[in-house]
């Protein structure tokens, strides 16, 4: 007896490891072994109902898919009674050497300023007749690394180490400033008559696993909550809030264009973008830049990251739901067609990058293909064809696509392609 238990205690490690490995098939990154899978219908409801006009879709469908995305993916955001204030801080009106306005605005979220808050960096062209468009998204490292100009505050927050953004002990150091410039060309965005607005993802919830301890979950919970139900909000669901009061602080900015606001993000902070327009209609265009799984990529392909892969590495970004299939994304009732679709409407770009094969360029285009019969019911043209080949946008119709040639980043390419695309639809004259 006592041998047989000695046998188990040294090989069960090995035999819940081979278990494990069964469970975890290898990452797919080949197209040919890319499994037969079928995507949840997009205009058939629950119930069996066809879904043939916009009303149905809107008064019926279009709830119901958001509903299904709350419950089994992203987690349902909390019902908030508060009100966010901001606080211009600094103002700068020849930033960008003279090109354009830049102001440091604080955002609380409580009664109190010393509560939870995030800090937007806006740009405003000075050379602007009129309300100007703007682009908003959330950034990875803090605001001052998003322009090398010391007067930006220095972010006090928590932040992940990466290559080259110079965190020391999950801080930045005066070293960090400028480090991810290059996913935020001010300068170019702002020389095309757009205005700029960027915020800290981690000054909404800091992007490691505590259990919901910090970061602005806390806020939310009722008389004895510690941590978020199985079905509501993860680390996604507060970054995708946290667009929304920038939305709401940039709505009230005499100088921006309020039907004029897009959304952009790129890879973990584009899901965010994803699913804060989702359920934020005010935004009035969306731009996925290589989201991946969990954002524009279809999981039920299971190509590159997949929903058990992504669910074991970032537990927190998930409601707790979203872990039943772990390995399972053929039971998902949702596929993220059906979020690209939530975007419609509005016109929506979905960028990939060709050696971003984690991210699936691939299943983030047939994605937005299978979004597309929903701007067809709103009589517009949405995404068709082939995929294309690199550097060769396809925007005609409202919903854009690229494959960048390169690796896995927001790039100056792509911001053209993202502006030019904002310029066809909103029918601005270059
Ligand atoms: C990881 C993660 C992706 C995510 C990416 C990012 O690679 O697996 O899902 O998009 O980080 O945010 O850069």
């Amino acid at each position: 007896m006592k041998l047989l238990i000695c046998l188990l205690a040294l090989l069960g490690p090995w035999l819940a490891g081979a278990g494990l490995a069964q469970r975890r098939p290898p990452v797919i990154q080949d197209e040919a072994q890319v499994p037969a899978y079928s995507l949840p219908p997009l205009l058939v409801g629950q119930d069996g109902s066809p879904v043939r006009t916009r009303k149905d879709w809107e008064q019926k469908r279009r709830p119901e898919l958001l509903r299904l995305f709350a419950t089994h993916v992203y987690g349902h955001t909390p019902a908030w009674s508060g009100q966010v204030r901001w606080k211009t801080l600094q103002e700068n009106p020849q930033a960008l050497g003279g090109k354009a306005t830049r102001r440091e605005i604080a955002l609380y979220f409580t009664p109190d300023d010393a509560g939870p808050q995030a800090r937007l960096l806006l740009y405003l062209p000075n050379q602007r007749r009129g309300r100007v468009p703007a682009f908003v998204g959330l950034n990875f490292n803090g605001n001052h690394a998003v322009e090398a100009d010391p007067t930006i505050a220095l972010n006090p927050n928590w932040m992940n180490p990466w290559a080259e953004n110079f965190i020391v002990n999950n801080r930045a150091t005066e070293r960090s400033r400028g480090c991810e410039a290059r996913r935020w060309p001010a300068d170019l965005v702002v020389g095309r008559g757009y205005a700029l607005a960027t915020l800290y993802y981690g000054d909404l919830d800091p992007d490691f696993d505590d259990g919901f301890q910090n970061g602005i979950h806390p806020l939310f919970y009722r008389a004895g909550q510690t941590r978020p139900d199985s079905a509501q909000w993860g680390s996604i669901g507060a970054w995708a809030w946290g667009l929304s009061r920038a939305l709401d602080c940039l709505l009230a900015d005499p100088a921006i264009d309020g039907k004029r606001v897009a959304v952009v993000g790129h890879s973990r902070l584009g899901k965010a973008a994803l699913w804060a327009a989702a359920q934020d209609p005010r935004f009035g265009l969306v731009v996925s830049n290589n989201s991946g799984c969990g954002g524009a990529a279809l999981s039920k392909r299971i190509f590159g990251e997949t929903v058990g892969l992504i669910n074991e590495q970032f537990p927190h970004w998930f409601c707790k739901n979203f872990q039943q299939y772990n390995y399972f994304e053929e039971r998902l009732p949702v596929d993220q067609h059906q979020l690209l679709a939530l975007m419609a409407p509005r016109p929506l770009y979905v960028a990939s990058a060709s050696e971003d094969l984690w991210a699936d360029p691939r299943g983030e285009f047939l994605a937005a293909i299978h979004a597309s019969p929903v701007y067809q019911l709103y009589g517009h043209q949405g995404l068709a064809g082939d995929m294309p080949p690199p550097n060769t946008p396809r925007a005609t119709g409202r919903v854009g696509y690229h494959l960048r040639a390169g690796a896995h980043d927001m790039l100056a390419y792509d911001w053209e392609q993202y502006l030019n695309f904002a310029d066809r639809v909103w029918g601005r004259r270059r």
